[in-house]
């Protein structure tokens, strides 16, 4: 298999502090961006020189701090779950990014993000409000910036809904289908999906 060979011949995250990120995570059952996912959005920030990044769902912080800690990346990052937020504050600070990861607690929907001038938007919360954080956050980026979004194959499931037996879950298939199509076909912003981790995709604005 590709992915067995690629996980051996990439080098693994060495630092204490991912390793930790990836246990609590792994023990409280909450799910984070795969380990290729993070790599590709790290060298992402890097190959755009991003400066500001604005993420849609902080959950425990693995994300947010591995882009600010490989990156210096200034990062403001939104979690609605008070738990989980209170989570990511204290691992923001072990982590010691407190000066770049700025966390927010809030629901993506009411908040009001002020800065117009991030340079890449990461959407990683709840996939059924992926098309209003597109159209909402998109505001807050500037010309040329990237939406970054993620679990648009939601597991094999997309491309094959017809083997899905929860009706709940094939109506949420169908959300990320039709917001895959709605990026696809977005008049201001060029956007490619890839099957990058748990389906990657980049949409550039013209
Ligand atoms: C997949 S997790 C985020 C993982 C994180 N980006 C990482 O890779 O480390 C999604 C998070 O989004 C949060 N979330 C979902 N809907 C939200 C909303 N409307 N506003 C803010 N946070 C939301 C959930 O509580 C959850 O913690």
């Amino acid at each position: 298999m590709n992915q067995d060979y690629l996980r051996n011949v990439n080098k693994p995250f060495e630092e204490n502090i991912v390793r930790d990120l990836q246990k609590q995570a792994k023990a409280g059952k909450i799910p984070i961006i795969s380990e290729e996912g993070i790599h590709f959005l790290i060298q992402m920030i890097q190959i755009h020189k991003a400066k500001k990044v604005l993420e849609i769902g902080t959950a425990i912080g693995y994300s947010s701090i591995l882009m600010a800690l490989f990156t210096n990346v200034k990062v403001t990052s939104i979690e609605r779950n008070e738990t989980l937020y209170k989570q990511a504050m204290t691992n923001v600070k072990t982590a010691k990014v407190e000066d770049l990861v700025e966390l927010v607690l809030a629901d993506a929907n009411d908040v009001v993000i002020n800065d117009l001038d991030y340079d890449i938007v990461f959407i990683d919360a709840a996939k059924s409000s992926y098309i209003r954080f597109f159209e909402k956050f998109s505001k807050n980026l500037k010309k040329g910036g990237i939406i970054i979004s993620d679990n648009l194959l939601f597991r094999g499931m997309v491309a094959h809904p017809e083997k899905i037996e929860s009706k709940n879950r094939r109506q949420l298939v169908k959300k990320i289908n039709l917001y895959n199509e709605y990026i696809v076909n977005h008049p201001n912003f060029d956007s490619y999906i890839y099957a990058i981790g748990d389906g990657l995709s980049i949409s550039i604005k013209k």
